[in-house]
């Protein structure tokens, strides 16, 4: 979900859009400081009266492509305010509660994408999706030309949106029907429903790893996982409070029904809102549930060369990009749809590791390397600390203009042609298991660095990096691995990832 759906065109609708939206904001916080005690309901009577009365029962009857309406529906339709004196409801499976661990067979996908979009960004989404196991549905706003048909196989399969207008008089319905898709991800699947993880058409997705971090959160409570925006005035414009949704948010299983349960009501509540995550948020704020925010979940509000972002990567498991479409293609000399694949051929062996950055030295040539595993290696020619390197080098560029900074949620290193700083640039080539049980993964170098050397250590010779990782997935994440320069011999390095020693320092 963009920014506004401003993820083409930021220039004139959006702008008026954003406008729009930051003068009913402030009429909001005016509202909101002067009848401080005035229920939610009362802070539009002019929406309110350009809303017809809400009855949600009779919504499913304009839901032409979804025929089977589960017994849910009712139970979302009905008005009932406390979904748990509801006996149909409270005994729901999607409630259950077991101790068995999650998995993928406890997650639904709703994906909100559009018919138009969906004929290159299906490549993003099939790089990822595990047909007949990940469960969810691809909501398109029109039934798919003949060019999509017959429906791929290795999509999600897909649904059309509601038809919203009968309960919401608005010209543009497109952050109401991202939203609404939540309502109607739930109805058509909730068996045995632990999270339901909503997403945006030109997303990649972890599965494991989101399993992975899911199955550390009791499903049977309240959570609302999340992620901001990179760019910090997305999420002053937006909320702080609300998870992006492009790069996808999780709801835990009683969140995702109470949300479900009020959603059309809530969305005449905020029909005044432009933009879909902010009303999400409004809607599960009001259920008195916060975000939760993840450091791996990212919306990608950036634009241009994403690789110094993704080369310095938070400490935590990676769960999602966004912006496929906005940032430049991953890898160097690939485009869009092949660097993603090219991405998810390391991920296959191994998402516990995946973008997680290792750093060691090369004491006897005074060279850092610095691994994204599965991506890049950058080779510094000077000894460099971690504390240092996990800031990203700002190879992007900004979402919106913004005259000053800060502009990131995160520190950056500006990029640099003195050659002590500018590090030589290695991309992700290929992987393989080897004959000992360990993932052995090459990287070669992107293009010559063409400036004098820092020392008498030039590491322009230097072509190809190989590193070695256990085959054992990590579960532990609260302190990164380690590693070890094993050889260096002509156009070669060879680097072995560990467990860090109890003592060591990386620096
Ligand atoms: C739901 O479960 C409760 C207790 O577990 C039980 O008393 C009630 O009859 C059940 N309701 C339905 C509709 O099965
Ligand atoms: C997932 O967990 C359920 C129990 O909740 C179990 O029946 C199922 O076999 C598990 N699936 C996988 C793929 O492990
Ligand atoms: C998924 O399941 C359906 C029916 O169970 C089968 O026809 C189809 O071939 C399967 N698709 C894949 C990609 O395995
Ligand atoms: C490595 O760097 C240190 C500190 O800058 C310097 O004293 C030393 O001579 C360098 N060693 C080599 C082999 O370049
Ligand atoms: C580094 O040098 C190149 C080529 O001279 C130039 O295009 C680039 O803008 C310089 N970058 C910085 C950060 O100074």
């Amino acid at each position: 979900m963009a920014s506004f759906n401003c993820n083409i065109d930021f220039g004139g609708v959006c702008k008026t859009q954003l406008i729009f939206c930051m003068v009913l904001y402030f009429v909001f916080i005016v509202l909101s400081n002067l009848y401080p005690s005035c229920p939610s309901s009362d802070f539009f009577p002019s929406f309110w009266k350009t809303a017809p009365d809400i009855s949600i029962s009779s919504r499913s009857v304009v839901s032409p492509t979804i025929s089977n309406d589960s017994p849910t529906i009712s139970a979302i339709s009905n008005d009932s305010p406390t979904i748990t004196n509801d006996p149909t409801i409270s005994n729901d499976s999607s409630t259950i509660s077991t101790d068995s661990p999650t998995n993928l067979s406890h997650l639904v996908f709703g994906l909100v994408g559009s018919e138009l979009a969906w004929h290159h960004r299906k490549a993003y989404i099939e790089s990822w999706w595990r047909p007949n196991i990940t469960r969810g549905f691809l909501f398109l706003d029109k039934e798919p030309t003949a060019e999509l048909l017959p429906w791929s196989r290795a999509s999600p399969p897909y649904r059309i949106s509601d038809d919203l207008t009968t309960f919401l008089k608005k010209p543009d319905l497109t952050a109401q029907r991202i939203v609404h898709g939540i309502v109607e991800t739930f109805r058509e699947e909730h068996e045995n429903l632990r999270w339901l993880v909503m997403g945006d058409d030109d997303s990649i997705f972890f599965l494991d790893n989101i399993v992975e971090i899911l199955a550390k959160f009791d499903h049977t409570k309240y959570y609302y996982l999340g992620g901001h925006s990179e760019f910090i005035f997305s999420n002053y414009w937006f909320s702080f409070s609300q998870g992006f949704g492009g790069a996808g948010f999780m709801l835990s299983a009683p969140l995702a029904k109470a949300l479900a349960k009020d959603l059309e009501n809530c969305l005449s509540r905020y029909a005044h809102l432009e933009a879909a995550d902010q009303s999400t948020m409004s809607c599960i704020a009001d259920i008195g549930v916060s975000l939760t925010p993840l450091q791996g979940i990212h919306q990608m509000d950036m634009r241009g060369d994403a690789s110094g972002f993704l080369s310095s990567h938070p400490q935590f498991p990676l769960m999602s990009l966004h912006h496929f479409d906005m940032v430049e293609p991953i890898f160097p000399s690939m485009d869009r749809a092949k660097s993603t694949r090219h991405l998810m051929k390391a991920a296959k062996f191994d998402q516990s590791r995946i973008l997680q950055q290792t750093v060691c030295h090369h004491r006897k040539s005074n060279w850092t390397f610095s691994i994204s595993w599965g991506y890049s290696v950058h080779l510094y020619e000077r000894i460099m600390p971690r504390s240092y390197l996990q800031y990203p080098i700002e190879t992007f560029e900004k979402w919106l203009p913004n005259p000053t900074p800060p502009h990131y949620m995160f520190n950056t290193r500006l990029p640099s042609n003195d050659s002590c700083e500018a590090p030589h640039l290695f991309f992700f080539k290929s992987i393989k298991k080897t004959p000992k049980n360990d993932v052995f993964t090459s990287f070669s170098r992107a293009w010559p660095r063409r400036l004098l050397p820092c020392s008498s250590n030039s590491a322009e010779i230097i072509t190809k990096i190989t590193v070695i990782s256990p085959e054992t997935k990590r579960t532990e994440i609260e302190r990164c691995e380690c590693c070890d320069v094993i050889r260096v011999h002509g156009s070669k390095a060879d680097i072995k990832i560990r467990e860090c020693m109890t003592d060591e320092i990386i620096a």
